[in-house]
Parts: C-alpha cells; sequence; structure tokens
C-alpha cells in the first residue's frame, strides 16, 4: 500500500498510521491507573479533524488553547464537559467562546484573567469552572526550548500571587482543578512526580479552606526522543503517582500531545537537487522548514530514512528550499549514497510536525494522508494557489 500512495500523492505529504496511534492511546489505556482518570489529546500536537475525531472514538477528551482548537474540537465530536482550555495569552474571544460552551475547566494563568471570567459568566448568567495553572519553579530536565515549569518563564502564576479567599467570592466562577505543566519530551519520571506532588499539597490545603478543588491537570509531556529509544519509565511512574493519590479522591487529567502521535507520522519528500559546497554535500529536498520547522528551531535530529538500495554511506546535509540559511532538516547525518529523485523519509513527525508548518515564501500546506489496516484516505488536501490568496484583497 505504501508504494501505491507514493506513486498518487507528489511530495511532500505527512503520512500517518492509524494503527500505530491506536497503539499509542491503548498503551495509555492499558496501564490500568487505580484511580479516577482522563486522557485529554493535547490538540496543539495534531489538530487534523480526522485524528481528533479518531481519539475521540478511543475515548480522548480534548486540551485547547485557542478558539480553534475548541472549534475543531467539537466539530471532530468531542462534547464540551471532556474539553481543557490551557495557554498563557487567552483573547477576550477565546475567553467568551469557551464560557458559553460550558467547556470542563478553563485553566486560568493570569490575574485578570479571573475578573474576566467572573464578570462574563455573570452577565450570562453562567457559572464557569476554573483551574489555575501553577508555576511550579521545576526544571523538567528537558530541551530548554521547551521547559514551561519554571520561576521567570511566562507559564502559570506563582502561588503567592493568588488571593484564594478572594477567588471564593466570585460567584461567576468554580474553581475544581489545579494544573500543572512543565514541559515536552520528559523522560525522568521523577520530574513529573515532583509537579505532581507539588499540586497534591496544594490541593490538599486549599480543601482545609473551604475550596472544592475535585480535579488535578498533571498536563502532558511524556517524552518521545527523536534518534533514541529513552522513554518514560511508566511503571515507575505508574508505582509512584499511585503512591502519591493512595486515600486521595482527586479525579486527574493528563494532557498528552507528542506521545500519542509523534511516531504515527512521516513526511515523505523528494531529492530536487544535491549540490557541493566546499567540503559539504547538500540534498536539497522539495520539503522546507514551512512544511517542518522542528529542526531549525529547537536543533533535534529527525530520524531520516532513504528509500533506495544503496549501501554506501555518505555524509550529507538535508536542506530546504527556502530562502533562509537556517532551513536545514539536517546536518552532518550519515545516508546511504542518494541521487536526484529518491525519497528521503522523516520518521517522529506525527506531533508538531502539520501543527507548526506554514505557508512561508507562500508554499501551500502540504496534504495529509492517514493510512488504516486495508485503506488509505486523504484527510488535509494541499492548498491551492488559490488558497494562498484566499484572505487578500486587492
Ligand atoms: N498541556 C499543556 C498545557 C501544554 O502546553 C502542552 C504543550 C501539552 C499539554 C502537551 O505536551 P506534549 O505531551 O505534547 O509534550 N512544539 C514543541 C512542544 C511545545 C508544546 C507546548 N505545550 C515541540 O515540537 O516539541
Amino acid at each position: 500500500m505504501f508504494e501505491k500512495i507514493l506513486d498518487e500523492f507528489s511530495t511532500p505529504f505527512y503520512l500517518y498510521h492509524e494503527e500505530t496511534i491506536i497503539a499509542k492511546s491503548k498503551l495509555l489505556k492499558n496501564l490500568n491507573l487505580n484511580f479516577s482518570h482522563k486522557f485529554h489529546f493535547a490538540v496543539k500536537a495534531n489538530p487534523n479533524l480526522a485524528i481528533l475525531n479518531l481519539l475521540h472514538r478511543q475515548d480522548f477528551g480534548a486540551e485547547v488553547v485557542s478558539a480553534g482548537e475548541l472549534f475543531k474540537s467539537l466539530k471532530a465530536g468531542i462534547e464540551p464537559s471532556q474539553i481543557i482550555f490551557d495557554g498563557p495569552g487567552k483573547t477576550e474571544f477565546d475567553l467568551k467562546y469557551a464560557i458559553t460552551q460550558q467547556i470542563k475547566s478553563i485553566n486560568v494563568e493570569n490575574l485578570e484573567e479571573l475578573n474576566f471570567i467572573n464578570e462574563y459568566s455573570l452577565s450570562k448568567g453562567l457559572k464557569t469552572s476554573i483551574g489555575l495553572r501553577l508555576n511550579p519553579n521545576i526544571d523538567a530536565d528537558t530541551l530548554e526550548k521547551i521547559t514551561t515549569g519554571k520561576s521567570g518563564g511566562k507559564f502559570g502564576i506563582s502561588e503567592d500571587q493568588i488571593n484564594f479567599d478572594k477567588i471564593l467570592e466570585m460567584n461567576g466562577l468554580q474553581l475544581s482543578t489545579l494544573s500543572v505543566h512543565i514541559g515536552s519530551q520528559i523522560v525522568d519520571h521523577q520530574k513529573l512526580i515532583q509537579s505532581y506532588e507539588y499540586l497534591i499539597l496544594l490541593a490538599d490545603q486549599l480543601n482545609k479552606k473551604n475550596h472544592s478543588i475535585i480535579n488535578l491537570d498533571f498536563g502532558g509531556g511524556f517524552g518521545v526522543i527523536d534518534n533514541s529509544d529513552e522513554t518514560l519509565d511508566f511503571d515507575q511512574w505508574k508505582k509512584e503517582l499511585e503512591k502519591l493519590l493512595k486515600n486521595k479522591k482527586y479525579h486527574i487529567i493528563f494532557e498528552p500531545g507528542r506521545f500519542i502521535v509523534a511516531d504515527s507520522g512521516e513526511l515523505l519528500t523528494k531529492v530536487l537537487y544535491i549540490k557541493k559546497s566546499g567540503n559539504r554535500t547538500i540534498i536539497i529536498t522539495d520539503a522546507s522548514f514551512s512544511e517542518y520547522i522542528r529542526p531549525a528551531l529547537y536543533d533535534i535530529k529527525p530520524p531520516i530514512q532513504t528509500l533506495n538500495n544503496s549501501n554506501e554511506l555518505k555524509s550529507y546535509d538535508v536542506a530546504g528550499g527556502i530562502c533562509e540559511s537556517t532551513d536545514y532538516l539536517a546536518k552532518n547525518i550519515n545516508l546511504p549514497e542518494v541521487k536526484v529523485g529518491d525519497y528521503l523519509k522523516f520518521t517522529n513527525v506525527g506531533a508538531y510536525g502539520s501543527s507548526m508548518s506554514s505557508t512561508y515564501n507562500s508554499r501551500p500546506r502540504p496534504l495529509e494522508v492517514l493510512m488504516g489496516k486495508n485503506e488509505y484516505r486523504v484527510i488535509r488536501s494541499r492548498d491551492t494557489l488559490e488558497d494562498l490568496c484566499k484572505n487578500e484583497i486587492m
């Protein structure tokens, strides 16, 4: 089937394997955690409607960070009561939409948000369920550019800035959730456990003071590392987490994104040119950082496979066609000898691949294909040239 897909669609395009997504969902489900919990897919990892709908059918809720993600999640069939709204810069438009949809929780991380949610809810005769996203000042021991739990960063709010008594007097809202999310690609389970422990302690203290915290949102961050088998030790993670929650009655929310979809996705691209420059041999592909920006943004090294039969390894840089010197997908990698017209396959790109793509250099955003056991189908068509002009007026 793969050859047929390669024949049928022109590169660059994303290909997702449905079975892998289902297997990853099952892996989490089969942990059989012994406390009340729900997995909410972090939509930003891959907001394609077909993927959201597939995860909805696997019993996932959603974690969203914009009106757009909320709209798409609802469209994919996810109930408002299964949606969490996060984000450090929610607009009034985002908040009004989330409030009127009566979603499970709007996780607040700016003091001004509290007043707005309270007043707008009262004006609509509503009581909005909110959470507070705390900044626990924990270093997740991951890449500096994707760490989010340290003091001094823009995420969350530190406990000492919150007037918890005042929140009790706000009749337009109900504080029912506390949340943390300390970063992405985390493989040290102790870091996650540390952040959970912090949240449980705070919730216990607040509940002794007339608050009714019923949900603890432990965020996402389960690591899938590029070019490495290193993973989170789920056995240890489960053991320590169950110990922390023994005799507690909280409902636990998890928000995994990367873990669910990263290794389900591939980016297929063709070699357009091969050029020598100084002592380097540079492969120029028809994919660029417009289609996959993570290597340029975070310096990660995506796993790359060639689809030819060559055995002779050569050292290459792989670049896209964007007029920017940072437009490299890999540097200094050894690949079986590549010729013009060969295909390259970037793997591990199901998360934050297509979702972070752009139309920079007015390149149409790529096609996306979902492949099942016996069939495949297009789940996003490639932008047309007209699409690139859609909202512009001459
Ligand atoms: N919950 C919250 C509040 C988040 O901010 C995020 C990710 C997640 C859950 C999901 O995290 P995950 O399980 O996917 O690690 N674009 C970067 C990652 C930034 C993610 C931002 N927030 C990347 O390509 O690695």
